[in-house]
């Protein structure tokens, strides 16, 4: 048997889908979602249970093993930002989206965890958690398509990593499949367990290197009694980081979420998307939005968040604020701050980065930059947002206006991401804090990351994934 019909075998004639198929539009999987790359899968193949997908591994493995140049490309909902979750342009990579495993496999009320299958979407997982009375806090704007395999393979972050961290902190178990296509049943939801190396974090965070997560026992926690959520003017990303200092201080673990926004991306949302209605962003350098979950009740919530607004006001680090009168209210204010994202992908071509620093060196940074990429690039056009509670900043670079936004990405990614990334160093920063090295970054990593610890992944790799199976060119080159 060929490859493809041992693939048809290992999951069904209907779950393989090829380019010889007649009609077969295999785009949904070969392009990537901010359109820089179109690949060309070998196939696309849609296990729908763990044992599928092991054996799809050691049917690919074996045809590698034989000498064919083939390998696989985990994917989840596509929604990744460095093209790492699609195939490259050889044809010869096999796309193994796990789509179709997206049950819910167990909930433990007291354990306060929940078992899902790598292809759950997040806003399902989000969903079922909260018809069980608990809350799953992850959270970001892809979550309507992005699947908790995706969001583990990506260690993604979101807003609600000030409290509850990122993916990774929220991940109890997994269950994998090796490059050998054997299953490590590693779901257990223990929050202790010092019984050697820590397998699990391994793979998180992989970006489909190492193996492909099929399952996860995530935690759950309580559901806040109340939530608040305001919008603040701040004159400067200085009284921006003094806001949070504040925040932290009367908040306590109350505060879930702080995010800042420049005007400029503030504009795009008001541009692109006029319904939303975008408050305070005109006479102002920076918004903020923040959010304080109150595990009391919901006066104890607004006394504590008067306070805070009261103080800021008073110490001149915010101007003027809006309070969200109620849940529909909340969620409006972060749909605007969710929306920048497409607000900017409708302007045109960035530079996207997803950077972090010590919150502390947040404002120096932002200003030294801008003025680095004034000064190369007239009226260059900086859409700065992002978590600023975690010291995580989308500090992206906008083409002038009228200028050609491919021609834009031809001239200056390079040069630009240079700048940046020499900054971050500068600052001791990651060049990544979220949305990971895939394609994009993999060849910035070995002048940004520490030469120990790119040696010690790539042994990593070498010991798990010998043959260089699994997502080949992604992480490391
Ligand atoms: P995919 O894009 O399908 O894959 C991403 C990577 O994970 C690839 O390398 C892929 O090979 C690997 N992978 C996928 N599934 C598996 C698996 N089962 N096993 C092993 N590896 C796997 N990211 C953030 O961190 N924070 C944000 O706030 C955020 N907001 C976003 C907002 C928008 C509008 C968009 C489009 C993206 C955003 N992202 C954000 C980036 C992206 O959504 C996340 O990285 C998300 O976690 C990717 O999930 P996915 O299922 O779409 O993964
Ligand atoms: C966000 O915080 O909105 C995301 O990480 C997506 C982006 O950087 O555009
Ligand atoms: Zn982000």
């Amino acid at each position: 048997m060929n490859l493809i019909d041992q693939l048809r075998a290992a999951v069904g004639t209907a779950n393989v889908l090829t380019h010889d198929d007649p009609g077969a539009d295999l785009s949904p999987w070969e392009q990537d979602w901010r359109k820089r790359v179109r690949g060309k899968a070998l196939a696309v193949v849609r296990p729908g249970s763990t044992d599928e997908v092991a054996s799809v591994v050691r049917a690919v493995a074996a045809a590698r093993a034989a000498g064919q140049s083939v390998s696989i490309v985990p994917q989840g909902g596509n929604t990744g930002l460095v093209v790492g979750g699609v195939p490259d342009a050889s044809g010869t990579q096999v796309l193994l989206t796990l789509q179709r495993m997206n049950r819910v496999r167990a909930i433990d009320p007291a354990n306060l965890t929940i078992t899902v299958e790598a292809g759950c979407v997040l806003q399902n997982l989000q969903k079922v958690a909260d018809d069980a009375g608990f809350l799953f806090p992850l959270s970001l704007g892809a979550e309507g398509s992005c699947t908790i395999g995706g969001n583990l393979g990506t260690n993604a972050g979101g807003t609600q990593v000030v409290r509850y961290g990122n993916t990774r902190e929220l991940c109890l178990g997994l269950e994998v499949v090796t490059a050998q296509g054997e299953i490590w049943s590693g779901l257990t939801g223990l929050r202790k367990d010092n019984t050697g190396y820590d397998l699990r974090d391994l793979f998180i965070g992989a970006e489909g290197t190492l193996g492909v997560v099929t399952a996860a026992t995530m935690k759950l926690y309580p559901r806040p009694a109340a939530q608040l959520t305001a919008w603040a003017a701040v004159p400067s990303m200085d009284h921006a980081v003094q806001l949070l200092g504040l925040a932290h201080q009367h908040l306590g673990a109350g505060l879930t979420g702080f995010e800042v926004m420049g005007q400029f991306a503030l504009s795009l949302v008001d541009k692109h998307y006029p319904q939303l209605r975008v408050p305070l962003w005109r006479d102002t350098p920076w918004c903020v939005l923040l959010e304080n979950a109150d595990s009391e009740n919901e006066q104890h919530a607004r006394a504590q968040f008067e306070t805070l607004l009261e103080r800021a006001l008073e110490q001149g680090c915010v101007t003027d604020a809006v309070v969200a009168e109620n849940l529909s209210q909340a969620k409006g204010l972060w749909h605007i701050r969710e929306s920048i994202t497409m607000a900017q992908a409708e302007e045109g071509h960035n530079i996207k980065h997803d950077i972090s620093i010590p919150v502390s060196r947040i404002p120096t940074f932002v200003a030294e930059t801008d003025a680095l990429l004034a000064r190369e690039i007239p009226g260059v056009r900086m859409v700065d947002f992002g978590h600023l509670g975690d010291g995580n900043l989308h500090y992206n670079v906008q083409a002038p206006e009228d200028a050609d936004g491919q021609a834009f990405l031809r001239d200056w990614e390079e040069r630009v991401n240079t700048l940046v990334f020499d900054q971050v160093l500068r600052h001791h920063g990651s060049i990544s804090a979220e949305h990971g090295v895939g394609e994009l970054k993999v060849h910035k990593l070995p002048t940004y990351k520490d030469p120990t610890a790119l040696a010690m992944m790539r042994s990593l790799k070498r010991a798990l994934d010998p043959h260089n199976l699994l997502n080949p060119g992604r992480v490391l080159a």
